[in-house]
C-alpha cells in the first residue's frame, strides 16, 4: 500500500528523534520512498549522515540552506510528496504548527503544504498534559491535521504518563490508515457552487451575496483526497480550484442541466446559492426608462436542483449533501429542509448579516443526518471544507 508512496518526514528534537530511524527503515521495507527533514534540534538527537544512509536520499536541513533552495524549494519539497510525518513533534513544533509560525524549513513547509499532515507528538507528560499543549492540539485537530499517539509509559525524563511517541509500526500503520480511510481515488463527485445571476434584460440581472468560497473549498478538499470533481459553478467572485473538471454556468436552468450531465456521479455536494426565482418576462432587449411607468418584473419560480438530484431515483449519487442557509431557527428549517428535499446530509448555516459568514472567511455549521444534528465549532471554510471531505470520504469508504 505503500509502495511509490513519498512520505516528507520532518524529525523535530526529541528524545524519540532515534525511534525516526526504525520508522524511515520500516517505511523503505514498504516501498514507501522518504525524504527527510530535520531540524536543528533534531540534529542534537540523531546525525544528518545516518537518517540519510537510512532513507537513502539527501537530508534537508535549514530554511537558509541556499544550494538546497536553487535545487528544491520548501514549496516543492512538500508538493512532491503524498504525505507529510512529523516524528516526533515536539510541544515546540505543534505550537508553531498550530501559530503559524515559520521560522524554520521544518515549520515553513508544514504551513506551506496544501498535502495531508500526520504528527506523532513525543513530550514529557506535564508538557503534554499543559492546556497550551492541548489547545493546539485541538487547533492542529480542527485544520485537519491526524494524530498518532502518544501512548503511555515510562519517559526518558523519569516520569511515568502520557508523552510517550508512538511505536515506529504504530505510526507505519497510522501513515498507512491515511492512504486508505481518506482517500476517494476512484469517486467521482459533483460540486455546485457560487451564486447563479438571472438575467432581466441582456445587461441587467438578479443574483445573490455568495462568494462560491465555501463550494470552492469543499471541491477541492475532496480533490485532494483524490476524488474525480465535477465542479459546476456560477458566476463566483473566487477562481474554482486546480485539478478539478469546471463547468461555468450563468443561471439555475443551466446550473440544473450541467448538474445531471455530470451524473453518474457517487456523491454530489449543493454548494450553490441558487437563485429561487428567475424572471418570468426577461426581455432581449435592453429595457429602457420611459415616461409612462416603472417596468414590473414578473418572476417565476426557478427548478430545484437539490431536490430533482435527491429525488431522481435511478441513477442518484448514494450521497447527496445539501446546504441550508437560514436566518431564523437554523436547525428546525433545515431538519425540515432536508427531509423536503430528501437528500442525505444537510450542512446548515446561520447567514444573518451579524455573523459575517456570507462572503466572510469563516462559518459554522451544524451537519443534520439521519444519525440526527452535528455542532461544529466555527472554524474557517477550508476547515469545514477538509473536515466534510473527510466525512465524505469515511461515508463512501466507510473508513
Ligand atoms: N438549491 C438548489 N436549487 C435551488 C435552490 C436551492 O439546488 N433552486 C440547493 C442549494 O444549493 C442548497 C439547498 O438547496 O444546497 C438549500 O438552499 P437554500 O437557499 O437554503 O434553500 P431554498 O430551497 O432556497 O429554501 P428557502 O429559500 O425557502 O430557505
Amino acid at each position: 500500500m505503500l509502495k511509490n508512496k513519498h512520505i516528507l518526514l520532518v524529525i523535530t528534537g526529541g528524545i524519540a528523534a532515534f525511534k525516526a530511524l526504525d520508522l524511515i527503515r520500516r517505511l523503505r521495507e514498504r516501498g514507501a520512498q522518504v525524504t527527510p527533514v530535520l531540524t536543528r534540534a533534531a540534529e542534537e538527537f540523531v546525525t544528518p549522515l545516518s537518517v540519510s544512509a537510512l532513507a537513502g536520499s539527501k537530508v534537508y536541513r535549514d530554511l537558509f540552506d541556499l544550494t538546497a533552495e536553487a535545487e528544491m524549494g520548501h514549496i516543492e519539497l512538500s508538493r512532491a510528496a503524498d504525505l507529510i510525518v512529523v516524528a516526533p513533534a515536539t510541544a515546540n513544533m505543534m505550537a508553531k504548527m498550530a501559530a503559524g509560525l515559520c521560522d524554520d524549513l521544518a515549520s515553513t513547509l508544514l504551513l506551506a503544504t496544501d498535502k495531508r499532515v500526520l504528527i506523532a507528538p513525543s513530550m514529557n507528560v506535564r508538557m503534554w498534559d499543559h492546556a497550551a499543549t492541548q489547545r493546539n492540539l485541538e487547533v492542529l485537530k480542527r485544520d485537519g491535521v491526524a494524530v498518532v499517539g502518544p501512548s503511555d509509559g515510562d519517559m526518558a525524563c523519569g516520569e511515568y504518563g502520557p508523552g510517550r511517541m508512538a511505536e515506529p509500526l504504530e505510526i507505519v500503520a497510522a501513515i498507512e490508515a491515511q492512504f486508505e480511510a481518506g482517500t476517494l481515488t476512484g469517486k467521482r463527485i459533483l460540486v455546485t457552487s457560487g451564486p447563479t445571476h438571472e438575467p432581466i434584460d441582456p445587461v441587467r440581472y438578479i443574483a445573490n451575496r455568495s462568494s462560491g468560497a465555501q463550494g470552492t473549498a469543499i471541491a477541492r478538499a475532496l480533490a485532494m483526497l483524490g476524488a474525480e470533481v465535477v465542479f459546476v459553478t456560477g458566476p463566483a467572485d473566487i477562481d474554482p480550484p486546480e485539478g478539478v473538471g469546471v463547468r461555468k454556468v450563468q443561471t439555475a436552468a443551466q446550473m440544473l442541466t450541467a448538474a445531471k450531465d455530470a451524473l453518474p456521479a457517487d456523491a454530489a455536494v449543493f454548494a450553490a446559492a441558487v437563485a429561487d426565482w428567475r424572471m418570468a418576462n426577461a426581455s432581449d432587449r435592453k429595457i429602457k426608462k420611459t415616461k409612462g411607468g416603472l417596468p414590473v418584473l414578473e418572476f417565476a419560480e426557478n427548478p430545484d436542483i437539490l431536490a430533482t438530484i435527491s429525488q431522481m431515483g435511478a441513477g442518484r449519487p448514494d450521497l447527496v449533501v445539501g446546504f441550508a442557509a437560514e436566518t431564523d431557527d437554523v436547525i428546525e428549517n433545515a431538519t425540515a429542509k432536508r427531509l423536503r428535499k430528501g437528500c442525505d446530509w444537510i450542512v446548515a448555516n446561520d447567514v444573518s448579516p451579524e455573523t459575517g459568514i456570507m462572503g466572510g472567511d469563516e462559518n459554522a455549521v451544524t451537519v443534520i443526518s439521519d444519525a440526527g444534528a452535528e455542532a461544529w465549532p466555527r472554524m474557517t471554510k477550508d476547515q469545514v471544507a477538509r473536515r466534510l471531505a473527510q466525512k465524505i470520504a469515511d461515508a463512501l469508504i466507510g473508513g
